[in-house]
C-alpha cells in the first residue's frame, strides 16, 4: 500500500536521492519553509525510503506543478501517476481552478503522463530552459471549481 507524507526535515537526504539522478535542482529547505508549497513524498510501504517526489505551489486558485520525479530503480511501477492522482484529488477537495505546467518538448514519457490524466496542451514558452534553450510546453487541467469537473481549457 501506498504512502504519501509531506516533506519533513527528516526526508531531505532521501528526498535528493530522488531529485539528483534526474538532474531536478530544487532548494528543499526553501521549499519547507513556503507555507503555499506542496512538497509530497510517495512510499510504496511505511517506514522504507521515499520512491517518488511532486512539488507544487498553492497560490489562490491555482496549483503549479514544479517537479516530479520517481526513483530510476522505482519508474514504471504508477508512482507519478498516484502523485499526479493525489494532486488532482487536493484542488477539487481545495476548490482550484486549474492545475498548471511546464515540461520539456523532449520529455516524452512526462508529456504521455501528463497527457494521460487529462492535461491539455495550451502553449508554448520558446527557450525556456536555459540549460539547453530548450523550449517548454504548457500544459494544464481548468476545473470547475465549485463541482471539481474538468473542463476544457480556454486560453
Ligand atoms: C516522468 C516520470 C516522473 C514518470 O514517473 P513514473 O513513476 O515512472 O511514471 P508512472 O509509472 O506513474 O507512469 C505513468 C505513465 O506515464 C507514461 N510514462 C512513464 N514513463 C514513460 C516512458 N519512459 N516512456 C513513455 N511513457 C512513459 C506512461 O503513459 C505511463 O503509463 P503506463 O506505464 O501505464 O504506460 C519519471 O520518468 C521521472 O522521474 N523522470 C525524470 C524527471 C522528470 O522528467 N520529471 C517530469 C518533469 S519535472
Amino acid at each position: 500500500m501506498s504512502l504519501l507524507t509531506r516533506l519533513t526535515r527528516d526526508d531531505l537526504v532521501a528526498a535528493r536521492a530522488i531529485l539528483e539522478p534526474s538532474t531536478l535542482r530544487v532548494d528543499l529547505e526553501a521549499e519547507l519553509a513556503r507555507d503555499f508549497a506542496l512538497p509530497w513524498l510517495l512510499r510504496a510501504e511505511e517506514n522504507t525510503p521515499p520512491v517518488a517526489l511532486l512539488l507544487a505551489w498553492s497560490v489562490a486558485d491555482e496549483l503549479h506543478l514544479l517537479e516530479l520525479a520517481s526513483h530510476p530503480d522505482h519508474r514504471r511501477r504508477g508512482y507519478a501517476r498516484l502523485l499526479l492522482t493525489a494532486l488532482l484529488a487536493h484542488a477539487r477537495t481545495y476548490h482550484k481552478r486549474l492545475i498548471l505546467l511546464e515540461v520539456r518538448r523532449s520529455n516524452l514519457a512526462a508529456i504521455a503522463l501528463y497527457e494521460s490524466l487529462g492535461f491539455e496542451h495550451t502553449g508554448v514558452r520558446r527557450g525556456y530552459y536555459a540549460d539547453n534553450d530548450e523550449d517548454a510546453l504548457e500544459m494544464r487541467i481548468t476545473l470547475n471549481p465549485e463541482t471539481g469537473t474538468s473542463m476544457p481549457s480556454v486560453v
